[in-house]
């Protein structure tokens, strides 16, 4: 199989080999794709593989990314594949949060569920395999905490060093304490995830570090098997629209490439709309649609949902690209309306960090503005773990989460509160069993 780099910019297009340490392309500076040169004559055939490798208990068909690597064929020595079994998640239907959103149906595909609780493991099993196809003996990333939590792992299973660039300011503890008990070297940038971003790429540029955001292509091949995984999951019956959070861009890129993988090589025969959602004050993507702006437009972005916290992604040219391909389209949702749709996916019992409710939220939106018909195929994939920002929720449910929340040395500055509409608050309760059964109504 031959597999290379290319650069996505229509006019350049340079092409480098799969072994280059690039990560944009050295004559543009344009993002680049792992392109293979597929031939399927049978996808029905490939299809069967795939199920059939459900019942073998080869580690390489236990993941939920490595299981579909005729897909992502840039491996060829399986030896070196880094897996922790990722992938796997479940569909859930969500019968609450579709009332909620208007939908006859909703399906929830539930990437917290992998082992380090988020999407990013489906990347990080491609790009610390590479990593190791490549020789490297460190990996770094900037991360708002699901990159690095995800990168910490693997590379501790793989006896790689890893280094990870975060914000000094509002990362959600379950993250910060993943990275740290995987013994990653955790630096804390006086900063936002942008000027993490600005860092680990001079440094990675300039030394032998390998780097693993989702700027590097490789991780990206892993993440198109979350829309693989789905489309088996359901038969390959095509859902008419994924819904999908939007910050660094990564995933929304890697939905797009899988999609036109899969439709030009006929595995489906039509695209699901890929639609991404962004928090109103962290919209960089949204703002450049909207001023139809041939370049980014950046921000200092502000958001609870920490996780998409970024107003400068990098993928952003991938992810119009995704737009392009499947008819899709990017939209934006309130603080009030991320932490609403949250509480609703929880009482579905499924639960998911903030950044992942914006989809809830967005489809909730777009069914009252009529984007979105009440009969349609919709998928939302929750990208974290509920458990990743428990401080949130917390707050939520005791009516005490606060939309700003800057922390500066010790000065603690609070301004407008988020309704908490849905909230379920602990009970204080004397231990006396009279009184817990007249609480309980017995
Ligand atoms: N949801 C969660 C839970 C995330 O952690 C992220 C990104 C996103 C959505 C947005 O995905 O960047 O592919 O558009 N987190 C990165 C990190 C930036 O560093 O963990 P994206």
């Amino acid at each position: 199989m031959d597999v290379y780099l290319r650069c996505i910019e229509e006019d350049c297009q340079h092409r480098l080999s799969a072994n280059s340490k690039s990560y944009v392309c050295p004559k543009c500076g344009g993002l680049l794709d792992v392109l293979y040169d597929f031939s399927f004559s049978d996808s029905e055939e490939v299809k069967r593989t795939f199920e059939c490798r459900r019942l073998s208990n080869d580690p390489l068909d236990l993941s939920g990314v490595w299981r579909y690597r005729e897909l992502i064929p840039f491996c060829d020595d399986s030896t070196k594949v880094v897996t922790m079994r990722e992938g796997n998640t479940p569909v859930y239907d969500a019968p609450r949060c579709a009332e909620y959103t208007g939908l006859k149906r909703l399906y929830l595909k539930h990437q917290g569920l992998n082992p380090t609780g988020s999407f990013k493991d489906n990347g990080m099993t491609a790009g610390v395999t590479q990593a190791r196809l490549m020789g490297s003996k460190i990996v770094a990333c900037a991360s708002t905490g699901n990159t690095s939590a995800s990168m910490a792992a693997y590379a501790a299973r793989a006896g790689m060093k890893a280094v990870i660039f975060i914000p000094d300011q509002q990362i959600a503890f379950g993250k910060l304490s993943q990275s740290l008990d995987y013994g990653a070297l955790t630096l804390q940038i006086e900063g936002d995830f942008d000027e993490a971003m600005k860092m680990v790429k001079e440094i990675t540029e300039e030394s032998d570090v390998y780097l693993l955001n989702s700027i590097n292509p490789f991780r990206l091949e892993g993440q198109k098997t979350i829309i693989i995984e789905l489309l088996a999951q359901r038969g390959w019956k095509v859902p008419d629209r994924v819904v999908v959070p939007g910050g660094n861009l990564g995933n929304s890129s890697s939905f797009g490439k899988a999609i036109k993988e899969l439709y030009d090589q006929r595995f489906i025969d039509k695209m699901p709309m890929v639609t991404i959602i962004q928090a109103d004050r962290a919209n960089p993507l949204y703002r450049t649609l909207i001023y139809q702006s041939p370049r980014l437009i950046p921000m200092q972005a502000h958001t609870l949902a920490t996780a998409i916290k970024i107003g400068n992604p990098v993928s952003w040219k991938k992810a119009v690209r995704a737009m392009d391909w499947t008819r899709g389209w990017c939209d934006v949702v309130s603080e009030q309306e991320i932490a609403d749709a949250k509480a609703i996916i929880g009482r579905d019992g499924i639960g998911c960090e903030p950044a992942s409710a914006t989809t809830v939220a967005g489809i909730k939106k777009l069914v009252q503005t009529k984007e979105i018909d009440e009969d349609e195929d919709v998928v939302a994939v929750l990208t974290g773990n509920l458990l990743k920002d428990p401080d949130y929720t917390v707050n939520y449910h005791q009516d005490s989460l606060f939309e700003m929340a800057t922390y500066k040395n010790e000065l603690i500055e609070r301004k407008d509160k988020i309704q908490s509409t849905f909230a379920n608050a602990p009970v204080k309760v004397k231990p006396d069993k009279s009184e817990i059964l007249r609480l309980l109504s017995l």
